[in-house]
């Protein structure tokens, strides 16, 4: 199979941050930002975004590049042995990730409609706490939701690298940033937002735990797709000319943006609304509809939120399928839209017992959580931060000259804080995520 290529190195970068951009900011970010004391949240999550974050990515284009391959493939060029089991745990966590991650996205579909035909304009939290709930634990609705953002999905995966990826995140990204920034100044400009945002801005450090810390470490590598190789495959597909280490910085510093703009408009709204801002999974779909019914014109700011929510888990889920896509080809030359098509309907498939543990299959735990929630920790908790593990020190000690010339393009583009990343790789980023992740156990 040819592989893909980008257009461009502002289309790479856009792609990779519409990976990045997802649900994870949107949709995770306020609520694990409400749940973890706020502020002091926002202090931890950034800290470990511009040290731990921004360097496995720059860890996973070099593999990337460097490789030219899926995940798999690349650890199997550049060293062999057993590190392409590394790349085996990125495709598997592809799939589980999606899975579930194409649930979500369902509803945020399903959501559109619901909030456009005026059901959900009521600013009673326990009516809409009903509406989410009937609508999730449905054995049927949200699965056809699941099965048509899965669809979408594949239709962008089938049109290839150049013509279907780059190109939608060319248009969405922006699309998507412009709606957010009205959102949050209608949020900001509402009488009482005031309190939201000093919970939000005004850090109190005696919430900080090591809680704290393991949830911003999987909401770090999660919102910035590390750990699992979707870096590495989309890597593949860029020209040695590209400057890797401005590329990483770019696409950490818009996942960032994002993510705070979403916190932003969220948090004063809940606040401004006197709603619980703590309402977990729930915040976007249950209080944020109640919100914006006691808004002028709310419909409208309603159905722009989910639109912009389909907009953000579109870009990231055609990440995911093009992991598992680029596998396929590489590995076992299967051509893109066959591929597409098969491994859709898979991931559809393993989708549904996520969507099911919601409501009829609620009853079935593994470790004591759902299905749903087990694959979401398992995936975000475990899979990501051991894959970043094993990503850094690959890079840190088995490749490194060859990783160093490369993230310089053969000295080609300037690095000055190379000796910074070699540390992080080699000794910081082993180091701090095993103990983050062994404290969080
Ligand atoms: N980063 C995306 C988000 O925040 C989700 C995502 C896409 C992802 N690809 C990933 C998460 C790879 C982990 C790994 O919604």
């Amino acid at each position: 199979m040819e592989r893909g290529h980008w257009g461009s190195r502002i289309g790479f970068v856009l792609a990779a941050a519409g990976s990045a951009v997802g649900l994870g900011n949107i949709w995770k970010f306020p609520y694990m930002a409400a749940e973890n004391g706020g502020a002091a949240f926002l202090v931890v999550y950034i800290a470990i975004v511009f040290t731990l974050g921004v360097s496995v990515m720059l860890a996973e284009f070099v593999i990337g590049r460097a490789g030219e391959r899926n995940p798999v493939g690349a650890f199997a060029r550049l060293k062999g042995g057993a590190w392409p089991i590394v790349g085996y745990m990125g495709i598997l966590a592809a799939f589980i990730i999606l899975s579930f991650y194409s649930v979500v996205a369902g509803w945020t579909i399903a959501y559109v409609f619901k909030s456009a035909s005026g059901l959900l304009a009521t600013s009673d939290p326990a009516v809409l706490g009903g509406i989410f709930g009937d609508f999730s634990g449905d054995p049927v609705e949200p699965v056809i939701f699941h099965l048509l953002f899965m669809a979408l999905t594949a239709g962008v995966v089938a049109a290839g690298v150049h013509a279907g990826i780059e190109r939608s995140c060319e248009i969405l990204l922006p699309l998507l940033f412009i709606i957010l920034v009205i959102l949050a100044i209608r949020a900001i400009t509402l009488p009482g937002a005031a309190e939201g945002l000093r919970f939000y801005l005004q850090p109190d450090f005696s919430k900080i735990t090591a809680e704290t810390f393991n949830g911003a470490l999987a909401q770090a590598f999660f919102s910035l797709s590390i750990g699992m190789g979707i870096m590495i495959t989309y890597g593949s597909y860029l020209s040695p000319q590209i400057n890797l280490p401005r590329s990483a910085a770019w696409v950490t510093f818009c996942d960032l943006i994002v993510a705070l703009l979403a916190g932003l408009v969220v948090l004063p709204a809940v606040f401004a609304f006197s709603f619980d801002p703590q309402a977990g999974p729930g915040l976007v779909f249950i209080t944020l509809p109640a919100v914006f019914a006691q808004m002028p014109f709310g419909v409208v700011f309603a159905v722009l939120f989910f639109v912009l929510l389909v907009i953000a888990a579109l870009t990231s889920s055609v990440s995911l399928l093009e992991v598992l896509v680029a596998y396929a080809g590489d590995q076992w030359g299967w051509p893109r839209k066959s591929a597409t098509v098969i491994l859709s309907v898979i991931v559809f498939l393993l989708g549904i017992p996520s969507s099911l543990s919601l409501g009829i299959w609620s009853g079935y735990k593994i470790f004591g959580k759902g299905i749903f929630d087990f694959l979401d920790y398992l995936s975000s908790n475990l899979m990501l931060p051991l894959g970043g593990i094993a990503i850094s020190l690959f890079v840190g000690w088995v490749i490194m000259p060859k990783a160093m010339s490369e993230a310089t393009s053969d000295g080609g583009v300037a690095f000055r804080l190379a000796g910074v990343w070699l540390v992080i790789c080699r000794y910081v980023a082993p180091i701090a995520i095993a103990w983050i992740l062994l404290s969080g156990l």
